[in-house]
């Protein structure tokens, strides 16, 4: 169980339990992939748009490390219907304001679960013409069975535990966490 006082100030004295990804470490990583995808594309234009909410700091921290021009924008998608039974479709909160066709398109996100919500997020964005589309995850559980081609750059394999900070929250708390950690 780690009390470090600076852990404790941020998460008002609930207990982390582990520090799975440190500052130094999240931010070598998010180097590698600005590096990954700076080379991946040649030409063209290149929309980067974060699902919110969970993926705001990568999103900050990743677009600095992209040496070539973009646009940044937002996505807000959310499982349609009542209850915790997914019907299929996902519906868009907030649909981006900048316009998609032929365009590359690079979807991210903080982290794939069950990669439903992305799945389907990709047929509504595919839908829309872009010259190419992709999905940039920090965290991927593993867990997707047979992961969309589109999944092209992945951070880190996390461990099936919840995690929470940098952007990642537990019912809207922690995500002010410079760290991703497990609480106890
Ligand atoms: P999926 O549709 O099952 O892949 O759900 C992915 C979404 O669930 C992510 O964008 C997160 O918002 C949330 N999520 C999944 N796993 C975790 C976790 O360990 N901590 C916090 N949120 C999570
Ligand atoms: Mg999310």
């Amino acid at each position: 169980m780690l009390s470090r006082p600076d852990v404790l100030r941020r998460t008002g004295g609930r207990k982390v339990a582990e520090i799975i990804y440190d500052e130094a470490t999240i931010a070598a990583k998010v180097k590698e992939l600005g590096a990954a995808i700076t080379a991946y594309y040649d030409e063209g234009d290149l929309v980067v748009l974060g699902l919110l909410k969970g993926s705001f700091i990568f999103l900050g921290d990743l677009v600095r490390q992209i040496e070539r021009p973009l646009q940044v924008d937002f996505l807000v998608a959310s499982s349609y219907g009542a209850g915790t039974i997914s019907s299929g479709e996902v519906r868009l909160l907030y649909d981006p304001q900048t316009r998609l066709e032929g365009k590359h398109i690079l979807v991210v996100e903080d982290i794939i679960d069950s990669g439903a919500t992305l799945e389907r997020l990709l047929r509504v964005l595919g839908s829309r013409s872009p010259r190419s589309l992709s999905v940039c995850a920090l965290l991927d559980k593993g867990l997707v069975q047979e992961p969309p081609p589109e999944i092209r750059f992945v951070g880190f394999q996390a461990p099936h535990k919840f995690l929470v900070g940098y952007g990642l929250d537990h019912a809207e708390e922690f995500r002010h966490l410079p760290y991703i950690v497990t609480m106890s």
